[in-house]
């Protein structure tokens, strides 16, 4: 897997022990190309045929994660910015993230560790397996346009998992920034139900006021706006 030869894996080893958390969150950053990487589908075929067919997607599901799990407003958003840390683009994710090296890699260990604040909304044990991958696949920025089976419209099946990942960190926990709980089934649907005008465009970056446009860290690829959608449309299948 890893070329790192045994000494240097020691040195970095003993790094670890010695360095505290905020010592290497505010290390200095190495060098990281930020070339976007467009994968259109990320599929055996289509797109770039050198990356592999289940390339983890940056735009599409790790940027969500920590937008929505770190970067709400007042901790690592810009204007926040705790610690110094921000946690909404690509270049400054990279600040703590080592590729093809999570075990060093303080965004990728912190989390569940201190961070995400205990009180609030965590990440799934899938998520981090997400991050991992994505770090063991060299941390690229990826972007993929096209990724998903709009087919597929169930709660379980997609809907699910697209409002956890890319809302749960500010509306997964009751009652929910601004009020607005999306955590369960039922609640989700009561709130569209309620308010579909919103929701919809909140969702698609229609909402009157810059700041009601959901996410605020960037409008969702297009295919799981449509998956949602869908599903309000058919009457919120589970
Ligand atoms: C980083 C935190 C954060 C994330 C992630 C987030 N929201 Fe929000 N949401 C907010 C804040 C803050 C407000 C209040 C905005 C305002 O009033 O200007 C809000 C308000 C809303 C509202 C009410 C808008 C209105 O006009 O009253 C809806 C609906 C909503 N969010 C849905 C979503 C959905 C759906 C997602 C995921 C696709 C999402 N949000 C992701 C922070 C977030």
């Amino acid at each position: 897997m890893s070329t790192i030869k045994p000494p240097i894996l020691l040195l970095l080893v003993l790094f670890m022990f010695s360095a505290c958390q905020h010592d290497i969150i505010n290390s200095p950053n190495a060098v990281i190309p930020d070339t976007t990487i467009i994968v259109t589908p990320p599929v055996g075929g289509g797109g770039n045929s050198n990356l592999a067919s289940d390339t983890v997607c940056f735009n599409s599901e790790i940027l969500p994660l920590y937008s929505s799990y770190c970067g709400s407003a007042g901790c690592h958003d810009i204007s926040s910015h705790r610690e110094g840390v921000i946690l909404t683009d690509y270049a400054r994710i990279m600040n703590g993230i080592k590729a093809k090296q999570p075990n060093n890699s303080a965004y990728y260990t912190i989390i569940g560790h201190g961070m995400p604040p205990r009180n609030s909304p965590q990440m799934t044990t899938a998520n981090l397996a997400t991050i991992k991958k994505w770090i063991d696949q060299g941390a690229l920025n990826t972007k993929c346009t096209n990724v998903c089976d709009t087919t597929v419209f169930t709660y379980a099946g997609a809907v699910q998992t697209i409002i956890s990942n890319n809302c749960g960190g500010c509306h997964g926990a009751k009652p929910g920034t601004a009020n607005v709980y999306l955590g369960d089934y039922a609640s989700t649907k009561a709130y569209i139900t309620a308010n579909p005008t919103i929701f919809s465009n909140a969702i698609n970056y229609k909402a009157t006021t810059a700041s009601k446009n959901m996410p605020q860290s960037g409008k969702m690829v297009a295919c799981k706006i449509t998956q949602i959608e869908k599903w309000i449309k058919n009457g919120f299948p589970q």
